[in-house]
């Protein structure tokens, strides 16, 4: 009986731990598992579920040239993930991954002394973190993203800023990515403030802006899957594992927040600057979408 009864106390106290921790992301999982549930559904059976999901694709398009089912997972490849002749053509250039020598210029960089002597190491012992980037840092009160992680070991070295976007920020992350390869995303919501950033994110994600009112969900959540002139929409499941990115029209490296920042601008809006409060929301709650996803950083994209 007392051992029963001490069976009880422990697993309500364990319990009470738990759901007094999961109190700051019950929302935001409610939402992802729900953001999952719709691309795992809508990309099951393209074809068979061909008016719910896919009305203006041709039955033949869909057939000919849709891969499915699609498992979590395969998420991680963006539109190469569903659309067959786009996987083809990368597969054929990744046989000679255009990352490869930015990223081996991120390794020497990442090892190289900085004028005192130490290296990122002293900040990085163990690169592989990234799957916990962006986080919200719940002293400072605001989010923090693995180009900042960068600049501040610079800053506390002694040494300059980097640019952010690209260059050799772009390649040290890429390096950072490399080694966290095959780690699962882990984004927390550790306070009522970053579930509130994380609020924040997601209106920013789902609000029409520019001069074309499109939101991000209307080409990445409804029109996932389908054809924009030469582009295939990809799910925005999975987006932010890939990154930094290496993109054939850039002809090198960049980091999520310039692909962002891109997608923004195409739109018609006015380009936000990177590092921004909006630009971090957003990629708080993009990533945090992608939780429990494998990261395969740097990728390369069209
Ligand atoms: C008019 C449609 C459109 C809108 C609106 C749009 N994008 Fe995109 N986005 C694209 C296209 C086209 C691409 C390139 C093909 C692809 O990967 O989907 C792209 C690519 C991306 C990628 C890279 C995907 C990868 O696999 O590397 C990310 C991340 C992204 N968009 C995020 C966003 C976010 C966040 C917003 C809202 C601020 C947004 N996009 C708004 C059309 C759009």
């Amino acid at each position: 009986m007392l051992k029963k009864l001490i069976k009880i106390a422990i697993i309500s106290m364990i319990s009470g731990t738990i759901m007094f921790a999961a109190n700051f992301n019950a929302q935001a999982e409610k939402d992802r598992k729900a953001f999952v549930n719709y691309f795992l559904m809508k990309f099951k059976n393209p074809v068979l579920n061909r008016a719910k999901y896919f009305p203006y694709v041709p039955l033949k398009e869909l057939k000919k040239n849709y891969i499915y089912p699609l498992k979590f997972q395969d998420f991680q490849n963006g539109s190469l993930a569903w659309y067959k002749p786009s996987k083809e053509q990368f597969a054929e250039i990744n046989d000679f991954p255009p990352y490869e020598i930015p990223l081996d210029d991120g390794e020497a960089l990442f090892k190289k002394p900085f004028a005192n002597g130490r290296t990122y190491s002293s900040c990085f012992p163990n690169p592989a973190i990234k799957q916990n980037y962006p986080y919200y840092d719940t002293h400072r009160d605001e989010i923090v993203t693995i180009g900042m992680a960068v600049n501040e070991c610079r800053a506390i070295n002694g040494e300059k800023p980097l640019k952010y976007g690209k260059g050799d920020l772009a390649k040290v992350v890429a390096y950072i990515a490399f080694k966290s390869r095959g780690k699962k995303i882990d984004i927390k919501i550790p306070n009522a403030k970053a579930a509130k950033a994380y609020e924040a994110g997601k209106k920013i994600f789902y609000k029409q802006r520019g001069y074309l009112t499109l939101s991000c969900a209307e080409c990445h959540v409804k029109s996932s899957g389908k054809r924009l002139r030469a582009e295939s929409l990809s799910p925005a499941l999975g987006d932010t594992t890939e990154m930094p990115v290496y993109r054939l029209k850039w002809g090198g490296l960049g980091t999520l927040q310039r692909r962002l920042a891109g997608c923004i601008k195409q739109t018609g809006s006015e380009k936000p600057k990177l590092q921004s409060k909006p630009l971090k929301q957003l990629a708080y709650f993009l990533t945090y979408m992608s939780n429990g996803m494998k990261l395969f950083g740097p990728d390369t994209r069209k």
